[in-house]
């Protein structure tokens, strides 16, 4: 059986990234595959947040899945918090982890920053929860942009030693799965950093909640540069080189196919035709999210049902692993 789990941060202005990166793609997937997809509260606190926010963040993020089409009868969507087997499994991988593994991780190096000493040991720790959440649904494939990749190769390393351990093949290998031209959305200020939900600057991404005329206001001040025409180079040119993915992305077309529509513009004559795109695609998402906003009861609803749905998987492979592990199983 094919399943899915994956998971977006609630930690609020969601973005292009996050949407053409990662929910877009979850929402073609759920045709075809058992889903389950999580907020990701318990990793969202590995940075301070604001209890009331994250609150509110949560359901904005529901709100945000169900907009851009993820079926609430089809696939659970709930808040990670609610399984308690995420920090449960989250222990007992974590003595099978070597920390050598945790170390090449790329995005600990990019949040700790230069002061490592003060970084949290949750920040450090985050992808042996991440691993934790996927295999505790034997989830078979990951879908991601592409700065999670090395996060899901690390879960089949884990998983791999977990089974190695305990002899046995209890947990599948998940794969991972990045799709499309979006899987690196860049920032609109500078086509080197990713689009993120802490940058500062909020010009430097397009915002689910943005309406048409401030897209059309990113999209116009966003960083370009002074060469003639549209071309595709990541490397000398990677603002219009970014745009161009993101033009591509929002048309279901290739990149060389969009350099032909797009052949002979200028970046403003360009610029306007991403809006437009941008517009007609965002525009229906973003006032359906606003409906659902409004109604807390449906969406607390939605996530009840979602947390009962994992709740029967999740309980499932947890009773198994302690199992395994040599855990009593007393009746109380
Ligand atoms: P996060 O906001 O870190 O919780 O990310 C949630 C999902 O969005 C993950 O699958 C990320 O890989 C994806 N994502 C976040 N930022 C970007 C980006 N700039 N480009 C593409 N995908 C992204
Ligand atoms: N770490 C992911 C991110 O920041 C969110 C996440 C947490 C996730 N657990 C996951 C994604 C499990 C996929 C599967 O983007």
């Amino acid at each position: 059986m094919k399943r899915i789990l994956s998971g977006v941060q609630p930690t609020g202005n969601l973005h292009l990234g996050n949407y053409l990166g990662a929910i877009r793609n979850w929402v073609a997937l759920q045709r075809d595959y058992e889903c389950f997809f999580m907020l990701a509260d318990l990793h969202a606190i590995t940075v301070p947040q604001e209890a009331d926010k994250l609150r509110q963040h949560v359901r904005e993020t529901a709100a945000a899945y169900i907009a851009c089409g993820i079926d609430p009868e089809k696939s659970a969507i709930f808040p990670q918090s609610s399984i308690s087997g995420h920090a449960e499994l989250m222990w007992i991988l974590s003595c099978h982890t070597p920390l050598g593994w945790l170390n090449r991780m790329t995005q600990f190096k990019e949040k700790a920053g230069k002061d490592k000493e003060n970084a949290v040991l949750g920040l450090y720790s985050y992808p042996v929860l991440m691993a934790a959440d996927i295999i505790l649904y034997k989830a078979t494939h990951v879908p991601v942009g592409h700065d999670q990749k090395q996060h899901v190769e690390l879960t089949r390393d884990i998983a791999g030693a977990f089974n190695r351990y305990y002899k046995t093949e209890f947990f599948p290998l998940p794969e991972p799965v990045i799709m499309g031209e979006a899987a690196r959305v860049m920032s609109l200020r500078d086509g080197k950093k990713k689009m993120s939900k802490s940058d500062e600057s909020d010009y430097s991404r397009i915002n689910l909640t943005d309406d048409a005329d401030t897209i059309a206001l990113k999209f116009r001040k966003a960083k370009s540069d002074m060469i003639e025409g549209i071309s595709y180079d990541a490397e000398a040119r990677p603002e219009v080189s970014n745009l161009l993915n993101l033009y591509a992305s929002f048309r279901g077309i290739t990149r060389e196919q969009a350099l032909a529509e797009c052949e002979g513009k200028n970046n403003s004559a360009f610029k306007q035709m991403l809006t437009d795109v941008a517009v007609a695609h965002l525009s229906p998402i973003t006032s359906k999210m606003r409906e659902l906003l409004k109604e807390t009861d449906y969406l607390d609803k939605v996530l009840a049902r979602g947390v009962a749905r994992a709740h029967a998987v999740a309980d499932q492979t947890l009773k198994e692993v302690k199992e395994l592990a040599g855990f009593l199983n007393l009746k109380h």
